[in-house]
């Protein structure tokens, strides 16, 4: 089955992404095509509507990026934002020009009573702007609108060709009603009925797997974290006991969560091997330091057991011919050079990547979906909200967040600090407003005194972080009495640590995790 489509074209705007994910949240599937995609491949997927981004650069430039102008007559309608609205201006024959007064931030816009996808948000309208040139003229044939102070065109339309643009973006959240505006686009314009859910999506997708999989088998390696976990569940469902999972327990894992990683397993009737290697990996980080050699290390390791376990699964059952692997859509998404690609995304996997010498087909049931619809999913096949709502955590664990040598005593230490965080940022609300929470072990002894005795002890430094997506975070203005009852409950309940300090660099220049 195939969904109604809407193809957002992207000009290199850093919100592109976020057009996209608001047309999902009304459930009408979207997807992300470099700007210079042939007519014919746009075509090809056979659209509903099309959207043109924003994007950093002037229509003016000679190497400015255009689409090409078969898009205009592709016979669905076409919604310009921002850089996409001058672009259609300057194509079609209105005028583009540096604006008197450049506008980046809120503005307000007065709109007309009869505005196509705008009437039912005006006739006044606070919205966000972000642009250096201005629609001086509309093409012939277009009306314009809405209007602002420093704009004279701040949307239009030709109603005959179905062409619709607007100078502000309607997907980010300092404009109010922008959700309204692109589901008016979608629903009243396209004739989306929003045929996008997740449930359908596990259907679907569990026939796709079914085809591509036929009577093969199926190995997947588990992080323990959500993707993983969701990849897994819908192979399952599709193939049954023709998957199987593979966790190895690399020993850096948090406080009881290998047991609950089984535990879940278990409930969900997932076929799985649990390799515990721990002793395996903390042998072979003893003694080591240096951060990047820790990481290898692990690394390699995890390649080492995920390989022998496959082999002896494979001597007992049979061979594998899939891979599963939790790839999303931000990674798929084909980046355009603009300027550079309007979103880097630094993937870092936890499962190590490919062992050398196993070459499997790939199953990455995932490739369509954004985060938050992962989660979504993972919901509607059975997974809890606190699994689902998880901050990420590095593959490499806690080794990289325990300065120095990792060894058992101060991973237990980290341990309990690091759950006395958990709980307390999470009964105050936070967790899922911060894109991580945790604490450092920091092996410095510092003098200390509780009671009457003298200590001298290790500090444990806590890290909180706001972020959209790892790549640049600021460090969170925790309310002091949270930080006071996480310092006091982590020197009075931890033995072994004396002091707490809170970090308060932000990235860059400092990284989220301490090594
Ligand atoms: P940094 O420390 O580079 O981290 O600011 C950015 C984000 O990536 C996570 N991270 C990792 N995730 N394997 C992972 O799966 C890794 O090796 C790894 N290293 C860092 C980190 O937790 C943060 O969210």
């Amino acid at each position: 089955m195939t969904h109604q489509t809407i193809v957002v074209l992207d000009f290199g705007s850093q919100f592109t992404q976020l057009i996209a994910r608001r047309l999902r949240e009304l459930s009408v599937y979207s997807e992300i095509l470099p700007f210079n995609t042939p007519i014919a491949e746009i075509r090809a997927r056979k659209p509903v509507g099309i959207v043109l981004s924003g994007g950093p650069r002037s229509v003016s430039e000679p190497s400015a990026p255009r689409c090409e102008p078969e898009v205009y007559d592709a016979g669905v309608p076409v919604l310009g934002i921002c850089y996409g609205m001058q672009l259609m201006t300057d194509s079609l024959g209105g005028e583009v020009a540096p604006a008197p007064q450049r506008e980046y931030g809120h503005a307000v816009i007065h709109i007309e009573a009869d505005a196509p996808i705008l009437a039912s948000v005006g006739p006044e309208l606070r919205v966000w702007a972000s642009h250096g040139d201005f629609v001086k003229r509309a093409p012939s044939g277009f009306t314009v609108t809405a209007t602002s102070a420093n704009a004279p065109v701040a949307a239009m339309v030709d109603e005959t060709r179905r062409l619709y643009a607007i100078l502000f973006h309607p997907e980010v959240a300092h404009t109010d009603r922008g959700t309204e505006i692109l589901r008016n686009f979608a629903f009243d314009v396209c004739g989306c009925t929003g045929d996008w859910t997740m449930a359908s999506f596990v259907q679907e997708t569990v026939n796709t797997i079914r085809q591509q999989v036929g009577n093969g088998r199926v190995v997947c390696g588990l992080s323990g974290g959500v993707d993983s976990t969701v990849a897994a569940l819908l192979i399952h469902k599709a193939i049954g006991d023709r998957l199987t999972c593979i966790f190895v327990d690399n020993g850096v894992m948090r406080l009881d969560e290998a047991a609950q990683i089984r535990k879940r397993f278990e409930r969900l009737q997932l076929p799985l091997v649990f390799a515990d290697a721990s002793t395996l990996f903390l042998d072979r980080l003893a003694g080591v330091t240096d951060p990047e050699k820790k990481r290898k290390i692990i690394g390699a390791a995890f390649i080492e057991v995920f390989e022998a376990e496959a082999k002896k699964l494979a001597a007992a059952q049979g061979g594998f011919d899939f891979l599963a692997q939790g790839t999303l859509y931000p990674d798929v998404i084909e980046s355009v050079s603009v300027i550079g690609p309007s979103h880097v995304i630094k993937s870092h996997h936890n499962v190590g990547g490919l062992p050398e010498g196993m070459r499997f087909k790939l199953v990455e049931p995932l490739r369509q979906l954004f985060k938050d619809e992962v989660r979504a999913v993972g919901k509607e096949m059975g997974l809890e909200d606190e699994f689902v709502w998880r901050q990420p955590f590095p593959g490499p664990g806690l080794a990289v967040r325990i300065l120095g040598e990792v060894t058992d005593a101060r991973l237990d230490l980290l341990r309990k600090a690091d759950a006395i965080v958990a709980e307390e940022v999470k009964k105050a609300n936070w967790y899922r407003h911060l894109w991580q929470s945790f604490a450092v072990l920091l092996p410095v002894q510092s003098v200390g005194v509780m009671g009457d005795a003298r200590t001298y002890e290790y500090t444990a430094a806590i890290r909180a972080v706001e972020s959209k997506d790892g790549m640049t975070a600021d460090w969170a203005r925790l309310p002091h009495e949270l930080l006071a009852s996480i310092s006091s409950r982590i020197v009075n309940e931890v033995k072994g640590i004396n002091r707490v300090v809170y970090d308060i660099s932000s990235k860059p220049p400092s990284t989220i995790e301490w090594e």
